[in-house]
């Protein structure tokens, strides 16, 4: 019989923070040098590095690289050490959200990942993070207020959704912000948004902490809409789901092809591609955490600074079972710390 345990996600939640840390301090070697993919591939690196260390029997069920073919961390992987009552894990990483905003030096770039896993140690925790193929996902997201009061609905019209916004949150419409991703698929949201009278914070990237962002306390952001990655949706799921709002979600095939090859590859049926995915069935169960480290600065984290030889970092760690968020600010002597790489497994100086 497997051993019982309780709260079996804090044996390993803070390792789940060095895991971003590192990441988010290799993806800093690479902040505004104008190669996303070296940043990618070293905040990978460092992640999975320090994935060998964590005494977790992790599956990646959320993994870069189907949208964009990068470089990195893939479903089905195995990452931890896997000894024997290593604690089973379903795990959804995404090294660094905003590749081509650390590319470029600017701002909304994080270091993200979610955990979760069972009571039991016999079980599968893989389908705790259902797996979701389709590139893109249509997307709504609001904050505990809104969660708990009102009701919105991805296929409402935008106004109808904004007047539900601005009666409960009690503000005017003219007063509520949106995010949006600046993408010339977002034409028709951005006029009825404007139409109605809203804000619009446009973003080129970086939707998981923008997704986030109406849930968290004075972040200045209202809602967030429009269509983005689905590993993307998973991972603000987890977070949002531990701070009590909500995202609707709908898988958004982006041509004929892929809604095809979503049918007869895949396995999904026509109601499959409708249905509207809540944060519960996106991000399932109690024992789940989330992680982020701050790459540059966003409405959710601070992004690192050079302070001597220090490199501070921002990170959050929330758990969903009884919604604790903690707030770690880490000093990093580049004098002494190391970061372990799994390609090489050696230390290496940040
Ligand atoms: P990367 O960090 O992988 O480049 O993703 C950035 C991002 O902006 C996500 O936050 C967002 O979900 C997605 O890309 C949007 O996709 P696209 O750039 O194809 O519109």
């Amino acid at each position: 019989m497997a051993p019982f345990r309780h709260d079996p996600e804090r044996a390993i939640d803070l390792d789940l923070v060095r895991c971003t840390e590192n990441a988010a301090l290799a993806a800093w070697k690479w902040f505004g040098k104008g190669d996303k993919n070296a940043a990618d591939l070293a905040a990978a690196d460092a992640m999975r590095g320090m994935f060998e260390l964590i005494h977790c029997k992790g599956l990646v069920r959320i993994g870069e690289g189907r949208k964009d073919d990068a470089p990195g961390i893939f479903m089905d992987e195995r990452l931890g050490t896997w000894s024997e009552n290593a604690i089973p894990a379903a795990i959804a990483v995404d090294p660094i959200d905003g590749t081509t905003l650390t590319a470029k030096g600017l701002p909304g770039a994080i270091s993200v990942l979610a955990a979760t896993t069972c009571e039991d140690f016999d079980d599968d925790p893989r389908p705790l993070f259902p797996a979701i193929t389709c590139h893109y996902m249509e997307k709504i997201a609001v904050g505990p207020r809104v969660a708990e009061h009102g009701k919105i609905d991805l296929d409402a019209p935008i106004e109808k959704n904004l007047e539900v916004l601005a009666r409960i949150l009690e503000k005017k419409i003219d007063d509520l912000v949106a995010v949006v991703l600046d993408r010339p698929r977002h034409e028709g949201i951005v006029r009825s948004l404007r139409q109605a009278g809203c804000r619009i914070r446009a973003i080129s990237d970086g939707d998981v902490a923008a997704a986030i962002a109406p849930s968290l306390p004075n972040s200045g952001v209202d809602l967030y809409l429009g269509i983005g990655g689905s590993p993307e949706a998973v991972l603000s799921a987890a977070a949002i789901k531990c701070l009590g709002g909500q995202q609707l979600c709908r898988m958004w095939p982006k041509n004929d092809d892929e809604r095809r090859r979503l049918v007869t590859v895949d396995g999904y049926t026509e109601a499959d591609l409708k249905k509207i995915w809540t944060v519960e069935e996106m991000a399932q169960g109690d024992h789940l955490i989330f992680a982020a480290t701050g790459i540059s600065d966003s409405p959710m984290l601070r992004g690192i600074r050079v302070e001597g030889h220090y490199r501070v970092t921002e990170s959050i760690l929330m758990r969903a079972r009884n919604r604790t968020i903690r707030r770690i600010e880490t000093h990093h002597d580049v004098t002494r710390k190391t970061i372990r790489l799994a390609s090489t497994g050696e230390e290496v100086r940040i």
